[in-house]
């Protein structure tokens, strides 16, 4: 600093060389007390005693007094320190302006002092920091003023650079200005990001130029504001959901979210689903704040297995970022299968054979075919002759299984059921109704093996006998039964001369009036046919049986009854008690009580010695019964003239004795041609007729026996002279001699079949 001092003050004196009385002197600032400004004395060329003896004075026009004149020595000396920057501030040069004045003369100098700068001051920033607010969307280029730095120092002292710290996003601009000083800027380099730094601290520097340099240093602090620049992220860009299509409504499904890394409503999500083209909205909702997915519809697995959701999120910017729900819809056995007939019959014939199609039907199960809620069994119930044969594709046809017959079962209610394997299994049934048609496979039967039946003689013409009946187990036509008299012959007649059968009754009727005399017996089949195609028939034995009726009165065989002729017993005067006088002999055609007959001797009033007249009832024993009568006539003689002379007191009895006489010789003369012409024919016929000749055989009545030809009537002529007791005696063959004596008392008496009755004298 000396050498400096040395140098500037001899510069002044060579440049004031002329100008006598002005001195400049150059020093720096802030020196010390006392320190030495110049040799005046030497300077201006005044000795020092001048200097006293003038009485030298400083002047100076500032107040400061910074600068004082040690007269004695002739320098100039610091007396107050001095500050530039507080006596002068920016403005330089800096000089101290001071007046020496002596007196005596009086003589002026001037002294100028210059003060120089020294780097004494710090520059400095007025805050301690600035604090911005800058949009994280501010672009590459935006500028901020900074606060510039103060200085008091000047020139090279002054601050001289900036400096602005870390640069990483910002640098550091300065414009210098018009007058000199420089606009400090910041200017944004690179993007700012809220979300990676939503503060930053930097340091603005200042430094001067002195010698060392000082610096002073400002925070510059920074809030980066939010700007919408971030989108709505998912956490995930896809979330799967499997969810049972029964998933009743409001089942949570998943919950999505998405972040913002924004702040405030930027950062805001809300969540909506975006499908528009399907109908996902109306099945699924978001919440809007939370993106929780949930079901408000139903679900079918059988119409959708899957459906994508597009979720969007977005803030209140418009940013919006997408995602998607996957729902898988998994099976759940919700349907039972459906039996879809697809062909039907609804009758066969009950002669189908094994393996007869009834019905074809499929069976479908909307639940899926992979698991077992889509696997479908199907099965008839039991105990039906019907059985299930399933082929490929669900497709299954109903069989006959066994052979039918209508007329154990005429219809079938066939159940099919089908039932999947789900958990629980769903299963669905359908009845069919299948008839079964008649085929003529049953003959008619009738409800007895053989009929017998009776019918009382002299019936009516047409008279119901009775009634076969034969059922046919078949149906309508084939079962119409019609009854048929089959042909044979009775008697060698047909038996359609006994009877006629009604066809669709089966009524037995009689042709004609009965005769028990003549049939007794006879039988025949009758035909039951149904109405089938071909028809089926059987037969039945029909046995008819003739019952008797009292309609025969009891016939006198003996003594025989002429018109005229008087046939008289003889009874000799000698003759005892007992002596058989005659006997009456009477038959009857009717059978069983109707021929049992009874003998009745009417008393006699008339008491002829000679001649009695005898009446003789021959009753039978039907309801009511029937009855004959014969006249005895009995003649008390020795010989037979006497008796004949009793008689025959009329000549016309004679005649007509004559006359039938005649005619017995005449007809067994015809009777003898008669039989040997019969006996030729029967010979000839007799191997057509054998069974039937055979049979007229058996029914001819009893032979009329043989009557001794002595004997005539007396019918209603003549009496018997004395009353006498008869004895009853009854036999059952008049032909025969032996017989029963009775009691006297027992006259009336009835015998079987053609009796004899014998009367004897007491
Ligand atoms: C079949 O079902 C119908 C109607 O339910 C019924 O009337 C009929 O008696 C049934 N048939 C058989 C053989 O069970
Ligand atoms: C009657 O039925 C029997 C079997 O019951 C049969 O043998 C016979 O031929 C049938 N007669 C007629 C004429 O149809």
């Amino acid at each position: 600093v000396g050498i400096l001092f040395q140098l500037m003050l001899l510069f002044f004196c060579l440049s004031l060389g002329s100008a006598v009385g002005q001195v400049t002197y150059s020093i720096p600032e802030e020196m010390s007390k006392g320190s030495l400004v110049g040799n005046i004395g030497q300077d201006l060329g005044i000795d020092v005693k001048r200097l006293k003896s003038g009485k030298a004075r400083i002047y100076t026009e500032d107040k400061a007094d910074y600068i004082e004149l040690n007269a004695d020595r002739g320098l100039l000396l610091v007396k107050e320190r001095i500050d530039r920057e507080a006596l002068c501030g920016q403005t330089t040069p800096c000089a101290l302006h001071l007046q020496i004045t002596l007196e005596d003369p009086i003589e002026f100098y001037s002294v100028t002092v210059e003060v120089i700068d020294i780097n004494d001051n710090v520059p400095t920033f007025q805050k301690e920091e600035m604090r911005f607010r800058i949009s994280e969307s501010a672009v590459i280029g935006a500028k901020f003023v900074l606060e510039r730095a103060m200085d008091l120092d000047v020139g090279i002292n002054a601050v001289q650079g900036y400096s602005l710290k870390p640069t990483d996003n910002f640098i550091l601009k300065l414009h210098n200005q018009q007058d000199g000083s420089k606009n400090v800027e910041m200017v944004l380099q690179k993007p700012l990001d809220r979300e990676a730094q939503n503060h930053i601290s930097l340091t603005l520097t200042a430094t001067d130029g002195g010698e060392p340099k000082l610096s002073g240093a400002m925070r510059v602090d920074i809030s980066v504001l939010d700007a919408n620049d971030n989108a709505p992220v998912f956490t995930k860009k896809m979330y799967k959901v499997t969810v049972p299509e029964t998933a009743p409504k409001g089942t949570i499904l998943s919950t999505v979210s998405a972040t913002d890394a924004d702040e405030g409503s930027y950062g805001n999500v809300l969540y909506s689903i975006a499908n528009t083209l399907d109908y996902v909205p109306s099945i699924f909702q978001i919440s809007k704040e939370n993106g929780v997915v949930a079901l408000t519809g139903s679900l079918d697995y059988e119409k959708a297995q899957l459906y994508e959701i597009h979720v969007q999120a977005s803030d209140d910017g418009g940013l919006t970022d997408s995602c998607k729900v996957i729902v898988e819809v998994t099976d759940t056995n919700d349907n039972p299968p459906s039996i879809n007939i697809m062909s039907k019959t609804n009758s066969v014939t009950e002669t189908s054979k094994p393996g007869t199609v009834v019905t074809i039907f499929n069976v479908q199960d909307p639940d899926s075919g992979e698991n077992e809620n889509g696997i479908v069994h199907c099965y008839v119930n039991d105990n039906i002759p019907f059985v299930l044969k399933s082929s490929t594709n669900n497709f299954y046809s109903l069989v006959t299984d066994n052979e039918l017959d209508r007329e154990r079962a005429s219809e079938y209610n066939i159940t099919v059921s089908c039932s999947d394997e789900g958990v629980p299994s769903l299963s669905s049934s359908v009845t069919l109704t299948l008839q079964i048609s008649d085929v003529n496979d049953n003959a008619p039967v009738f409800d007895r093996s053989s009929y017998e039946a009776y019918i009382v003689e002299n019936n009516t013409p047409g008279l119901s006998i009775f009634t076969v009946k034969a059922t046919d187990a078949d149906w309508n036509q084939n079962a119409r039964v019609s009854y048929i008299l089959e042909d044979s012959s009775v008697n060698g007649v047909p038996v359609s001369s006994y009877v006629s059968v009604s066809a669709d009754s089966g009524v037995i009727h009689a042709v004609r009036s009965l005769d028990y005399e003549q049939i007794k017996y006879f039988q025949f089949r009758v035909k039951a046919q149904d109405g089938g195609s071909p028809p089926l028939s059987s037969n039945v034995t029909v046995k008819i049986r003739i019952q008797d009726q009292n309609d025969n009165p009891p016939q006198i065989l003996y003594p025989v009854q002429t018109g005229g002729s008087v046939v008289a017993e003889m009874v000799p005067r000698s003759a005892d008690v007992g002596y058989l006088v005659t006997k009456v002999v009477a038959v009857d055609v009717d059978s069983g009580q109707n021929a049992w007959l009874s003998y009745k001797l009417q008393k006699v009033t008339d008491k002829d010695a000679v001649k009695q007249r005898l009446t003789v009832i021959v009753e039978d024993n039907g309801q009511p019964s029937r009855s004959a009568t014969v006249i005895v006539n009995v003649a008390v003689a020795d010989s037979f003239p006497e008796v004949l002379s009793e008689f025959t007191d009329s000549p016309h009895d004679k005649e007509y004795n004559d006359t039938l006489t005649f005619y017995l010789v005449l007809a067994l003369a015809v009777v003898s041609f008669l039989f040997i012409t019969c006996l030729v024919g029967i010979i000839s016929v007799k191997i057509y007729r054998w069974r039937q000749s055979r049979i007229l055989y058996h029914s001819k009545l009893p032979v009329i026996p043989y009557y001794p030809p002595r004997y005539s009537d007396t019918l209603g002529t003549g009496t018997l002279q004395h009353v006498y007791n008869y004895e009853v005696c009854r036999t059952t063959d008049s032909r025969k001699s032996d017989c029963k004596f009775g009691t006297a008392a027992s006259q009336n008496s009835s015998f079987k079949s053609s009796t004899a009755f014998v009367i004897s004298t007491q």
